[in-house]
């Protein structure tokens, strides 16, 4: 079935290469899934030759994971692995039709990644993002061909998760939004459409609900009451494993950004900014060890 909004498929470009920009924890989901999926070459790139081996090894550890599972052949394992590697230079992607950044989650950042990116592909390359709450309007801005941008905002994690926002932002024209869908049908994502607000659909719902079960400990619940209250409805994970997975810096990235656009509405935990601010490990309420760099 045709994603709601998603425009005529006959519009999609081809992508025969993908570029990754990063190489931490979710740039290195992202290249597995394309790898996998796509079965195109991935050049991840990153500033350090050490984040880049970390990123490949990453990679080829998992497949080696589903080899041992059964759900990769052993000549999959291997072309899985060959198709993903490590630039130091964005150069790497002078011939690639899709990039997508998932470097750290600042404006400024992202805007500039995606300058230098711009700087090197042809004018047809989609420019993806993995933001999980920036505007992609302003992203795209003054950029070359903002038309190209588009928010591609997966879930963590990324193998396991259908879940796929795709993002139009102001500029975003039909060729980028198909190519998108496109994408995002092989790579078996179940896309939805969603409008360039602040954190887009689903992480507000999920930053109210976090927010909530933060704000109960804060309050003076004891975490273990609060963490376990909605267990007998069925949720995959409780609130607080989920805060771990997500990254407690993420997280609170995402709070800020609802913050700063509905102040009467989201707040900010101050435990929470406290916890990020301490750096590793960093223990929220009485009992549970988070790891803020765990994203
Ligand atoms: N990487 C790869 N595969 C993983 C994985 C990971 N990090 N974690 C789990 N899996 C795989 C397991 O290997 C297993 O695969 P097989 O069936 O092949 O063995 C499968 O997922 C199920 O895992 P488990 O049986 O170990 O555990 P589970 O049934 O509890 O499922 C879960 C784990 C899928 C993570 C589940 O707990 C869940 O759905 N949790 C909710 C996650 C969620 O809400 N994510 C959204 C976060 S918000 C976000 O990411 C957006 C943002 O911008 C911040």
């Amino acid at each position: 079935k045709k994603p709601a909004g998603a425009p005529d498929k006959a519009l999609a470009r081809k992508v025969t290469k993908v570029g990754v920009v990063g190489a931490g924890l979710m740039a290195s989901q992202l290249a597995l899934l394309f790898a996998r999926r796509l079965e195109v070459p991935v050049v991840l790139t990153d500033l350090d030759q050490a984040r880049l081996d970390k990123g490949v090894g990453y990679v080829h550890a998992e497949v080696d994971k589903l080899r041992a599972k059964g759900r990769v052949s052993a000549d999959q394992a291997g072309r899985i692995k060959a198709l993903v590697t490590g630039s130091l230079s964005k150069d790497a992607f002078a011939d690639a039709d899709f990039v997508i950044e998932a470097v750290f989650e600042d404006l400024d950042v992202k805007r500039k990644v995606l300058a230098e990116v711009e700087a090197v592909v042809s004018d047809e390359c989609v420019l993806a993002t993995n933001t999980s709450s920036l505007s992609i309007t302003a992203m795209a801005s003054g950029l070359r061909r903002p038309e190209r941008v588009v928010g591609f905002h997966f879930f963590n994690p990324v193998a396991v998760m259908p879940l796929l926002e795709i993002v139009r932002g102001d500029a975003t024209d039909d060729a980028t939004l198909a190519t998108a869908f496109s994408v995002a049908k092989t790579l078996k994502k179940s896309s939805v459409l969603v409008k360039d607000a602040p954190a887009f659909v689903v992480n507000r719902l999920l930053t109210r609900f976090m927010g909530e079960v933060i704000a109960a400990v804060d309050e003076g619940t004891p975490l273990e009451v609060a963490d376990h209250a909605l267990d007998g409805l069925g949720l995959p994970m409780t609130p607080f494993t989920l805060l771990q997975l997500v990254g407690p810096a993420v997280a609170l990235h995402v709070a800020e950004t609802m913050h700063t656009a509905f102040p009467d509405r989201f707040g900010v935990s101050a435990n929470l900014a406290a916890l990020v601010a301490a750096g590793k490990p960093g223990v929220y309420g009485a009992d549970l060890q988070i790891d803020p760099e765990a994203r």
